[in-house]
């Protein structure tokens, strides 16, 4: 059930100190999926302990995984996979829904997909329309849950092209492939991220991939325990509060800094920040670093779509450090942002109105002026939008008070992350 809602206000100040985040919610995802194909018992530790994972792993558990232990801690067992009793309950996930279609396709079981109102918002007829290719059958309501698939063993296609550069459905057709035993390659990416990838190769699957092309020619064959890696996306919330908080330093301690995802970190750098990674290592197959950041001032800079797809999920926080930077900053290659757990475009321009930075809109680019932003207790609207939530509370730490509507979306992703928040800013 979700959590109660409560608005909140958040406070300026600098952050101080170490801290940790939770494990990754992408590796999450995925972990428990290969977990869930192993015809033997999986370990998968630090496990994110929000809402989507949890919807993955309930998800895996109607589908006739087992999966013992409840923290973040898990041991998971597959095997053949079954059609639930009753819906797929996808909650707040886009990462569950898309990946399970593509389990279900190639596992051949039926399964009605469902999920929140804002899920039932989200686009489900791409992934759809490319796991058709490969013979499932799938009727969704006006290109959006819920739906019906019927997974098939008939391989149709075996080579896919990507509509969109999406490591969601570049996931969900490798999956397919994976869990109907067939070898798949899939052209068209454009860097997306690569958890997939590397955790199937982790696990001693036979597959190779250059940013645009994938092939998968086996499966796994070790069962080793999965570490998951710090998630980079959460850690993005601190490294950019302490860039933008005067007097601020902190240590964000073992973070994914997969080149996939950390779009984040080469724009904040260029803008000028003061980021250093230190004592560099891999976990289970995902590179991992402390990461040490400074307040620093910021400069405007214009970002390419190829860094927008690596920070895809911290264009928010892209914004907030632009409102501190002097100059314009360009962001090109935000057309997905509109169809995420809310339209992220629009949240962002609510964030620069409640500090009275000048923020435009195009249908593929942002342009942000900043200047000096200014928090005084504006309430900006989250939409339920756990992210956007977050990215108020960065905000407000350079800014100025400003408050939320309701707390309730950060379980999505992070539900330690108000604690985690007092624990290092001081007023
Ligand atoms: C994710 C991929 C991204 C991202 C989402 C998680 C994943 O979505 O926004 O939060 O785990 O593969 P798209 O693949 O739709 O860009």
């Amino acid at each position: 059930m979700p959590p109660l809602a409560s608005a909140r206000t958040f406070t300026p100040g600098p952050l101080r100190g170490a801290l940790d985040v939770p494990g990754d919610k992408s590796i999450s995802h995925r972990a428990l999926i290969l977990g869930a194909f192993a015809d033997a018992l999986i370990e998968i530790r630090n496990l994110n302990p929000g809402r989507d994972v949890r919807a993955t792993l309930e998800a895996l558990i109607a589908l006739g995984a087992s999966v013992e232990g409840n923290g973040s801690t898990v041991r998971v067992r597959g095997g053949r996979l079954r059609e639930p009793m009753g819906a797929i309950d996808c909650m707040n996930s886009g990462s569950t829904a898309r990946m399970l279609l593509g389990v279900c396709a190639g596992a051949d079981v039926r399964a009605r997909f469902d999920g929140d109102a804002s899920l039932r918002r989200r686009p489900m007829e791409p992934v759809a329309a490319q796991l058709r290719a490969f013979g499932a059958k799938i009727e969704t309501t006006d290109g959006t849950l819920p739906l019906l698939i019927d997974g098939t063993p008939q391989i149709e296609t075996r080579r896919f092209i990507l509509i969109t550069p999406s490591a969601q459905i570049k996931s969900a057709l490798l999956l397919a492939g994976l869990f109907a035993r067939v070898p798949v390659t899939i052209l068209g990416d454009k860097r997306s991220r690569d958890h997939t990838e590397r955790l199937l190769r982790y696990l001693g699957a036979e597959i190779a991939w250059d940013g645009m092309r994938v092939e998968l020619l086996a499966g796994p064959t070790r069962r080793d325990p999965i570490d998951v890696a710090g998630d980079f996306s959460a850690a993005g919330f601190f490294i950019t509060a302490a860039t933008i908080a005067p007097g601020s330093a902190c240590e964000i301690r073992g973070v994914g800094v997969n080149p996939t995802r950390t779009g984040l970190l080469d724009a904040l750098l260029q803008m000028g920040a003061d980021i250093e990674l230190r004592n560099a290592r891999e976990v289970a197959g995902e590179p991992v670093a402390d990461i040490v950041v400074r307040h620093a001032p910021l400069r405007g800079v214009t970002l390419g779509p190829d860094v927008a797809l690596r920070a895809i999920d911290e264009i928010p926080l892209l914004a907030v450090a632009a409102a501190f930077a002097a100059g314009e900053t360009k962001i090109t290659g935000v057309r997905e942002l509109r169809s995420k757990e809310s339209d992220r475009v629009a949240a962002i321009e609510r964030l620069m109105a409640a500090v009275g930075i000048e923020v435009e809109a195009a249908p593929n680019g942002l342009t942000i002026r900043g200047g000096t932003p200014r928090g005084e207790g504006a309430s900006v609207d989250t939409h339920d939008d756990h992210r956007i939530a977050m990215a108020t509370a960065v905000l407000a730490a350079g800014a100025g008070p400003l408050a939320i509507d309701s707390d309730a979306s950060i379980d999505v992703s992070f539900p330690a992350f108000l604690d985690t928040l007092r624990s290092v800013q001081h007023a």
